[in-house]
């Protein structure tokens, strides 16, 4: 899918992470890629997450999913509105929305939120930790654009909701289907469904915190210090004042932490890991028996096109001029020469067509079957050879 008179490299310059971005109709012809039923259908499902938001004379309601059938026909007819999580996982046509917005790094893309409201419905005033980018894709949502808000924010008591005790809009636009609004993190916005049948699909972004990599990298470093790592001082001279803690000792002790915590390259190492962990690891694609290497070895010999999976995670680091790190799914491969080049393939595009040729290559073959049998990727048998 192609986003016309959409310079990314403009957007990223002018509007990522700064401002809001009304962009109008920019796909040529647009295509509601879901059906209302059939999003109703994944918030019935165990594995998926879901939430349905209403308004009432008492304030706002939130329920959470999984939703029996017969709770959508209870609902009353204006007021309220169905969200779903991680439906790219899920739908290979709403995964595509994420394609024109890949000019945005693999590992800040986090999935896509799919609501459904009738007239008046709306997830009420917020703000987001993250940038997104609100597609229309049926009906007409009236969004509102309010200040910039943070931690010190009034919030509404339900916790769990999370909106924001004052709005005031700045801005307003209605949004047809097609339409798209860039909303950047902190920015204060309240949409609202114009009429029914008003589905918004939004293609949502990760930025870790500082307290999220502190806590990560350090549990990290933990579970691999070893015991006999300790201070150690041979050099030990008479001080005045045993109960002084000389400036050497603490510069010593400062030394042995900051060390191992200011390894970049080993935290580069864990972050590639880290960031890449799926975040819905129930969406398994791993084949019911296990794949062998001969059957690697022809799929590709007959050019079967390989897939990534929705629900995993690809990105890479360059180690050397040749070497790589593929990073998928929380784990790690060092690759180089021509599994390197596949490996920035793979991390470049969804689906790649590879040459029948790499059937011959051993570490090609050896990664695809680790890849195929965790789930990650796929033949896609079905597109033929
Ligand atoms: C919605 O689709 O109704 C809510 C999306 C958002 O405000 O983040
Ligand atoms: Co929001």
């Amino acid at each position: 899918m192609t986003l016309y008179d959409f310079d990314p490299a403009a957007f990223l310059r002018e509007y990522w992470q700064k401002k809001v971005a009304l962009i109008r109709n920019p796909w040529g012809s647009w295509t509601n890629p879901l059906a209302p039923d059939e999003l109703a259908g994944l918030a019935c499902e165990e594995e998926v997450e879901s939430r349905l938001i209403m308004r009432g004379p008492g304030g706002w309601t939130l329920e959470h999913g999984p939703f029996e059938e017969a709770r959508f026909e209870q609902l009353p007819a204006k007021d309220w509105t169905l969200l779903v999580q991680a439906v790219d996982h899920h739908v290979p046509e709403v995964a595509a929305l994420i394609d024109p917005f890949r000019f945005i790094p693999n590992w800040r893309i986090d999935d896509v939120m799919v609501s459904y409201a009738s007239d008046g419905g709306s997830a009420g005033p917020h703000f987001d930790q993250y940038d997104v980018f609100l597609i229309q894709g049926l009906g007409k949502r009236k969004w509102q654009i309010g200040g910039r808000c943070d931690d010190s924010s009034e919030i509404l008591p339900d916790q769990d909701m999370r909106l924001l005790a004052k709005f005031e809009a700045e801005e307003e636009w209605v949004l047809e289907a097609g339409d798209i609004l860039y909303v950047p993190p902190g920015i204060a916005h309240y949409g609202m469904a114009v009429g029914d049948d008003c589905m918004t699909y939004s293609v949502g972004f990760r930025s870790p915190s500082t307290s999220d990599l502190v806590a990560g990298w350090t549990e990290h470093l933990l579970a691999r210090l070893p015991e006999d790592e300790r201070y150690r001082d041979p050099d030990l001279t008479i001080q005045e004042n045993p109960g002084e803690i000389a400036k050497s000792a603490i510069a010593r002790l400062h030394m042995m932490m900051t060390e191992r915590m200011t390894d970049k390259q080993g935290f580069a190492r864990w972050f590639g890991e880290y960031s890449s962990h799926p975040k819905y690891p129930d969406v398994d694609w791993s084949p019911a028996r296990s794949v062998g290497v001969d059957e690697v070895r022809d799929s590709i010999a007959r050019a079967v096109p390989l897939v990534r999976s929705p629900a995993s995670r690809y990105s890479y680091l360059p180690q050397t001029d040749d070497l790589i790190l593929l990073f998928v799914d929380g784990q790690s491969f060092e690759c180089g020469g021509e599994s390197a080049a596949f490996a920035r393939r793979l991390c470049a595009q969804v689906r790649i067509h590879l040459d029948p040729d790499l059937a011959q290559s051993a570490a090609i073959l050896e990664l695809v079957e680790i890849l195929v049998n965790q789930g990650s990727v796929a033949f896609d048998e079905e597109a033929g050879e």
